[in-house]
């Protein structure tokens, strides 16, 4: 049933063309030995928490919320969303408390001869509690070093009697061990997904980070993080109080001690984009001539490369598309462009809806005064040729041309000017052609 708008929820079904690296992703996984630490990078709104998601149901055959028995015992998984955690003063105790509460879950999908023993399973939570008081010891001396006291504190105390001595960590791994239900022939792993560390403050992403370094580096512990790593390299930067002028390098290693492969997200090229925006529209109602639209946008779509590389950014494309469609304001002009055999009637209304959800202030500009779209013309053919004080309203904008020299651009910005070509193809705009558009 087609809707109006589309929402921003994360997708675990993919339509940009990344179930081969997400396969690719669970297979290191599944033949890896930990502790392992894995990040999945992308910039904000490119598919991080979508790509977590859709990794989960890889490795397990089911999504984080559905509280169900995974279909593989193989790999059992925590799903941990630190942001929601930012107000605890030792986020890894949060960590070590959704480990410990989904033990339990885990426990009663397991079968009758597989479950543990209530003695057993006391033992399990035990090892955790000793552990998170541990880290709550290092919460009293309130720095990071102060967990790593704290775990030295109780180590010291637990050889000085023998019996009962054993390394902390070793006492955590052997807990998880027995949740996963592990045995010689097998090599069961904790999978530990972490989403949105770019989200907390420098300190909180430092100190979870540190905790899981700390308690967490594990014989049978992955751990997935979804994350921008730009941000948290300078989240780090600043935590760390890094200085001089190789701050971004040492941030950058202290981040590779723990996430030792780092997968960036795979950009979605001019087809992939294109096929993305063309399945919105075909959920979202946009008239009686939809397959028409449809088909008159691919069109502009395979001759222009002007979408941003991010999902999130087409989604808002495509509602904003959808409404001037439903507005039903095309005139049914049927002017090609000579170029590209192109309809221009749709190539505009693809630029102004471009011009109406990146470039606010452009848009803004162009309702004041359409006339300004000779500039916008002038822009996409020469930026250096558009004078200052006009250039005014673009001034966030930045061209991805200059004459006819591409200039490096971040793919997934929508603040970059992406229809150069289009504009100059177009050749002269009549106001009329895009006052339709305007004010809608
Ligand atoms: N592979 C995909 N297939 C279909 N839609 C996707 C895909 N990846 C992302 N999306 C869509 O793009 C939008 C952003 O996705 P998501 O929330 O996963 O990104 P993110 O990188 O986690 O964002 P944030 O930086 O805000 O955490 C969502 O609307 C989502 O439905
Ligand atoms: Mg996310």
């Amino acid at each position: 049933m087609p809707t109006l708008s589309h929402n921003d929820a994360p997708n675990d079904i993919d339509s940009l063309s990344q179930s081969q690296f997400i396969k690719e992703i669970a297979e290191v996984i599944n033949n890896s030995t930990p502790p392992k630490g894995i990040g999945i990078n992308g910039y904000w709104g490119t598919g991080k928490t979508s790509a977590l998601l859709q990794l989960h149901r890889e490795l397990t055959g089911i999504l984080p919320t559905d509280n169900k028995r995974p279909k593989n015992l193989q790999v059992t998984t925590v799903w941990f969303e630190a942001w929601r955690y930012q107000n605890e003063p030792v986020p890894i105790i949060s960590l070590l408390h959704e480990i410990r509460t989904r033990i339990r879950l885990w426990n009663r999908f397991l079968g009758k001869s597989k479950k543990l023993m209530g003695v057993v399973l006391q033992g399990v939570f035990t090892a955790f509690d000793e552990t998170i008081k541990v880290a709550s010891a290092g919460l009293l001396q309130n720095t990071i070093s102060g967990l790593n006291k704290a775990g030295e504190q109780w180590e010291r105390n637990h050889y000085e009697t023998p019996l009962q001595g054993q390394h902390i960590s070793d006492l955590l791994e052997e807990a998880i061990e027995k949740a996963l239900g592990s045995n010689s022939r097998n090599n069961r792993k904790l999978v530990i997904f972490i989403d949105d560390l770019d989200r907390c403050t420098p300190e909180v992403a430092l100190k979870l980070l540190e905790g899981i370094k700390i308690y967490l580096n594990l014989k049978n512990c992955v751990v997935v993080f979804g994350m921008d790593q730009r941000q948290i390299e300078q989240a780090l930067v600043k935590a760390l109080d890094l200085k001089g002028d190789n701050n971004g390098h040492q941030a950058r290693e202290y981040l590779e001690k723990i996430c030792q492969d780092i997968y960036h997200l795979p950009l979605p090229d001019k087809d992939a984009k294109k096929a993305y925006l063309l399945k919105l529209l075909e959920g979202l109602k946009i008239g009686n001539d939809d397959n028409e639209h449809r088909q008159h946008l691919a069109t502009v779509l395979s001759n222009y490369d002007c979408l941003p590389a991010n999902p999130r950014k087409i989604k808002a494309l495509a509602n904003r598309l959808a409404v001037m469609l439903r507005a039903n304001i095309l005139t049914g002009d049927l002017t090609l462009i000579e170029s590209t055999g192109v309809r221009r009637e749709y190539a505009l209304l693809i630029s102004m809806t471009i011009i109406y959800t990146f470039h606010r202030q452009l848009n803004e500009q162009l309702e004041k005064d359409s006339k300004y779209i000779n500039t916008v013309i002038m822009f996409a053919q020469d930026p250096s040729k558009v004078d200052k004080d006009l250039f005014e309203p673009m001034g966030g904008i930045k061209p991805s041309l200059a004459a006819d020299k591409a200039l490096p651009t971040n793919p997934s910005d929508s603040n970059i000017f992406r229809l150069h070509q289009l504009f100059r193809d177009l050749e002269s705009i009549t106001e009329s052609e895009i006052t339709i558009f305007l004010g809608k």
